[in-house]
């Protein structure tokens, strides 16, 4: 191995992409909140893959938390997440500091009027707008060729490129399918704060949207339908309490009577107290 470098600081950060930068090395950037696992790894080889030089962040983003949600309590380990990040093939882990990213005085946004209000936006109405911040300012610093982006969090991938189109950012955003445990739980940080019947109880999400996937598939078009069924489905499971179940156009997000195209079929779930998400593209035949 190469032995992977770790930067704390914006400056080191740049001094080594310029250094980067002045061999003609392409750069490929995983961005993520850290305490990773096999669905940020695989993001990670792909772009070792693409890539003269792989950079990860590892930056939980306050700005993108509600008042009353998980900021705290986020899982944290970055010696595991250098460990991590090496064994999948990245060069170089940015993890900066809260005061090294947000002056005291910091008043700029980047916001968007569309494509985040449904979905997760509507429980959560200010995060993807400190999402598209933070991952402008990354881009900024990192000034990447390509960047890589799960379709776990399919509306954020979306809505980044989408922004990335809008703001003539010049990176190619490039979506990666949802790595799942053998059981068919999306792979997540926030697993980790499942009981072990909690743990059982959420493989109703992807139990759900696979028999939902079927159905479509046997010819049904209404997106009510579906929304419906995922819904009860969902609620056979006693823990379980829906944020949203959702067909929607893929990558447009918009709501259609009559489904056509890539749907992007979404639910979002809380068991317990814990918040998961969890979807599937479906390309919808004549
Ligand atoms: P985080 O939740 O850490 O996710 C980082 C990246 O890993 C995202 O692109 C996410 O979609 C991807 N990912 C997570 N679980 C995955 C899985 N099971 N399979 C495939 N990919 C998966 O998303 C964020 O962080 C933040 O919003 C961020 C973009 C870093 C901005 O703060």
């Amino acid at each position: 191995m190469m032995g992977m470098k770790v930067a704390k600081h914006v400056d080191q950060l740049r001094d080594i992409i310029r250094f980067w930068r002045g061999q003609g090395l392409k750069i490929g950037f995983v961005p993520t909140m850290g305490y990773l696992h096999e669905g940020h790894q695989s993001l990670i080889r792909r772009a070792a893959e693409e890539n003269d030089k792989v950079v990860v962040s590892v930056f939980v983003n306050q700005m993108q938390f509600g008042p009353n949600e998980d900021f705290d309590a986020y899982p944290r380990d970055f010696d595991r997440d250098c460990q991590k990040c090496e064994e999948a093939g990245a060069d170089l882990v940015f993890h900066p500091d809260n005061e090294d990213m947000y002056e005291e005085d910091f008043i700029t946004y980047v916001d968007m009027t569309g494509l985040t209000q449904g979905l997760c936006g509507k429980t959560r109405p200010i995060h993807f707008r400190g999402v598209c911040t933070i991952v402008t300012k990354l881009f900024n610093l990192v000034t990447p060729d390509r960047a890589y982006f799960g379709q776990k969090d399919a509306q954020q991938l979306a809505v980044i490129t989408r922004m990335a189109r809008d703001l003539n950012m010049n990176i190619e955003i490039i979506g990666c399918p949802i790595v799942r445990e053998d059981d068919g739980l999306a792979k997540s940080s926030r697993n980790t704060y499942l009981s072990a019947e909690e743990r059982e109880a959420a493989l109703v999400l992807s139990k759900a949207l696979r028999a939902a996937k079927e159905k479509i598939e046997a010819g049904e078009k209404s997106a009510e339908v579906i929304q419906n069924f995922l819904k009860e489905a969902i609620e056979t499971e006693p823990l379980a309490k829906v944020d949203y179940a959702s067909a929607v156009t893929w990558p447009a997000l918009e709501e259609k009577e009559y489904m056509e195209g890539e749907m992007l079929v979404a639910v979002a779930v809380y068991i317990g107290k814990t918040r998961l998400i969890d979807n599937v593209i479906v390309d919808i035949a004549e």
